[in-house]
């Protein structure tokens, strides 16, 4: 477990849910590159995902109409769970959590971790430890998979924070292969050019203590 603290903590995100129009980054949807991603996963397989400050978890949506029984859920503000349980009744309360990710137990138990604009929420100096957290959380060969954004926002003080490839890379290179690490080719219209869709696979042995 880490201790990873910042001033976008569980208060700031709540007001961004219940203030009005301060919940640009949300969709409405689950996006095009993450069901084309999900599209070509074995249901049969029944993989345990995890989706880290999901927000109103429009992917855990469609993964559960696919028929993806072990998807978890984390957030650890209210609203965003509340309303996945008003949209989604038979998505199983068990699977919701109300959590910290930097306070959830390293299992290295998740098949999958699933990024959409979480990274991007975090304070950049939390990211090293988002990138050692996904790896801490997924088994090994497991695979965080999402996108982020490919772009600077310029003197931005609040969520969301862009960055680089280059940048991104050193985070995540000491605990992943990278699989894909490209340009998205599907999202949406109003994010297209500026996505990052990422695929990075955990080695095996990666430093974790
Ligand atoms: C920009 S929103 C993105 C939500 C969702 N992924 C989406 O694309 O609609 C960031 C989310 O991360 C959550 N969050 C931020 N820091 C967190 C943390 N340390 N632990 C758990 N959730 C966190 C916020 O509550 C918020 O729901």
């Amino acid at each position: 477990m880490q201790t990873v603290s910042s001033a976008f903590d569980c208060a700031y995100w709540q007001a961004r849910y219940t203030e009005p129009g301060r919940d640009g980054w949300d969709a409405g949807r689950s996006t095009p590159p993450l069901q084309a991603y999900f599209n070509q996963l074995a249901v049969a397989s029944q993989p345990r995902i995890l989706i880290p400050g999901a927000g109103r978890a429009y992917e855990a949506e469609y993964l559960h109409c696919l028929g993806f029984q072990h998807v978890v859920v984390a957030d650890f503000a209210p609203e965003p769970l509340a309303a996945l349980r008003a949209r989604v009744p038979s998505f199983p309360a068990e699977h919701l959590w109300q959590a910290d990710f930097f306070r959830l137990a390293p299992t290295q138990s998740f098949d999958l971790l699933v990024e959409q604009t979480f990274f991007s929420a975090l304070a950049p100096s939390q990211r090293p430890a988002y990138a050692r957290q996904c790896a801490a959380l997924l088994r090994p060969g497991g695979r965080l998979a999402g996108v982020l954004f490919d772009t600077a926002f310029a003197g931005a003080t609040e969520p969301p924070f862009g960055g680089s490839r280059a940048e991104y890379r050193a985070y995540f290179a000491p605990y992943f292969d990278f699989v894909h690490f490209e340009t998205a080719y599907n999202s949406l219209p109003p994010r297209a050019g500026r996505e990052l869709f990422i695929c990075l696979r955990k080695r095996a042995g990666a430093p974790l203590s």
